[in-house]
């Protein structure tokens, strides 16, 4: 591997130690630990080209994250600046309370000619959580104004995220996000995830787990009461734990049980939506119909903020049936002109450059990319699917537990051993990509989707070699 920061890099920006100074004392960062960054240095980043972004040193980085899971198109894309500031002059503001605007009546027709089935109505939003809450308040009235309003309660899975407002953080199955803020709304259940490494009975097989799985959620929906549930929440991809992909037959069987119980299902695709998957929605790529989808991050390519959550026919139906039904649900920049038209353009750039076929056709070639470190001892287990995927990080050398679970690292390995170690030396080699230990440890890659054969080499290349150090780290911290 080339340490790209070897290579000259541009002179430094004349603002860093300025905007380090600066940001140690005002900038709150999101999920971040302020008091260990106030003793180090933090990358800002300053500008950005294709799968690469630029720090105010001057280090270049490949972005095996998509700043987070939002640069679909890449950095630098001058159309959507330019379509950004002509909308800003032309109409920067208006809301969609009881008025339309062109960028957001396209866009709705565009996303509901996109999207599978009838999902055919657009409620725009600002971000993934907003869409997450939205879709939640959603099923609730649905079912007050179709006559069962004892339909309040949502099914989720273990270690899911689903975003930080108060009902999206009671959907999320993060006990470390959720704790800090408890007593949450009443109403939410964790079923477990779809996990095949560690399955939540040790040793099923793919298929007995499908079964397993769908067996707890039956008997969650019948123990709670089917009139009770108003949704089972579910991305197609469970990003916490590490990139968790479906067993086969999963999908159908959740979508069967819905059916069965009168349950709505919402797929979940702020991160897999808009060609993460290789499909255009995530829940094309596993082959099932929900009744919401909620998107946001790639709908822009993060040009500009914007969500969607797609309703379908079904959804609409008793908002239009009598005059003075409405959705008791509004967002002062749900559906912001500039975020609009700026998604029209990301999409149209979808389609000029076959993005969506561009994933699909070197989604193999990643996964096989990423399989081949498998002989490195640290590597543990390798999963995703498109342009997401994960590896999870097991102490070299250590036996399988006695009921076959593949060993795990003591807790307090895993903050020096991804924190410590992992991150920081990817970023010195000159790769941004995520550690994760909302689960079990996981180093987590969601590059951009223009990303080719060049960046996903070059991306294994560094993979690699941390992890071979990583190896060394995590034997020492055994
Ligand atoms: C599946 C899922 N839902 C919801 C959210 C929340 O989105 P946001 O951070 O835009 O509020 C996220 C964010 O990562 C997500 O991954």
């Amino acid at each position: 591997v080339t340490d790209p920061n070897t290579v000259p890099a541009r002179a430094a920006d004349p603002d860093h130690d300025r905007l380090q100074e600066l940001g140690r004392r005002h900038l709150w960062m999101h999920f971040t630990r302020m008091g260990a960054l106030q003793r180090k240095e933090f990358p800002v980043i300053a500008s950005g080209e294709g799968c690469y972004v630029r720090d105010t040193a001057g280090r270049r980085y490949l972005d095996g994250l998509s700043g987070l899971f939002v640069t679909q198109v890449g950095y630098g894309r001058a159309e959507l600046a330019q379509v950004a500031a002509k909308q800003a002059e032309t109409l920067h503001y208006f809301p969609v309370w009881g008025y339309g605007h062109g960028p957001a009546v396209e866009l709705a027709a565009t996303l509901a000619e996109l999207a599978p089935g009838d999902l055919n109505r657009v409620f725009l939003t600002g971000s993934g959580s907003e869409s997450v809450e939205t879709a939640l308040k959603l099923a609730r009235q649905y079912f007050k104004l179709t006559g069962e309003p004892g339909r309040y309660k949502v099914i989720s899975r273990a270690t899911a995220y689903h975003g930080v407002t108060m009902g999206a953080l009671a959907i999320t199955g993060v006990p470390q996000l959720r704790e800090p803020f408890e007593p949450l709304p009443g109403g939410f259940h964790h079923v477990p995830n779809t996990n095949q490494f560690r399955p939540f009975i040790p040793g099923l097989s793919r298929t007995d787990l499908t079964d397993a799985l769908l067996a707890v959620l039956d008997n969650t929906i019948r123990t709670e009461g089917p009139e009770t549930i108003a949704a089972v929440f579910l991305e197609p991809l469970q990003n916490a734990g590490g990139c968790i992909p479906p067993p086969p037959g999963y999908f159908a069987g959740v979508r069967e049980l819905c059916d069965r119980y009168g349950v709505l299902l919402v797929s979940d695709e702020v991160i897999c939506a808009y060609g993460r998957l290789g499909t255009m929605f995530g829940c094309e790529r596993y082959g099932y119909l929900p009744d919401m989808v909620t998107t946001a991050k790639g709908l822009t390519s993060g040009y500009s903020p914007l969500g969607a959550v797609l309703c379908s026919d079904r959804l609409m139906a008793p908002f239009l049936e009598s005059a003075t039904a409405q959705f008791n649900h509004g967002i002062t920049f749900g559906g912001h002109p500039v975020s609009c038209a700026v998604a029209l353009e990301n999409l149209r750039i979808f389609e000029r450059e076959s993005i969506v076929d561009h994933v699909a056709a070197h989604s193999d070639r990643f996964g096989a990319l990423l399989e081949d470190l498998r002989d490195i001892p640290v590597v543990g287990d390798v999963r995703g699917d498109g342009y997401f995927r994960a590896i999870e990080l097991v102490p070299p050398g250590a036996p399988p537990g006695a009921d076959g679970t593949p060993p795990r690292f003591e807790r307090s390995a895993i903050e020096p051993l991804l924190r410590g170690f992992v991150f920081p030396r990817m970023l010195e080699l000159g790769l941004i990509a995520r550690v994760d230990d909302r689960g079990d440890p996981v180093v987590q890659f969601a590059p951009t989707l223009v990303c080719g054969e060049e960046q996903l080499v070059e991306l294994a290349g560094v993979v690699r070699q941390v992890l071979t150090e990583a190896t060394d780290v995590a034997h020492s911290l055994a």
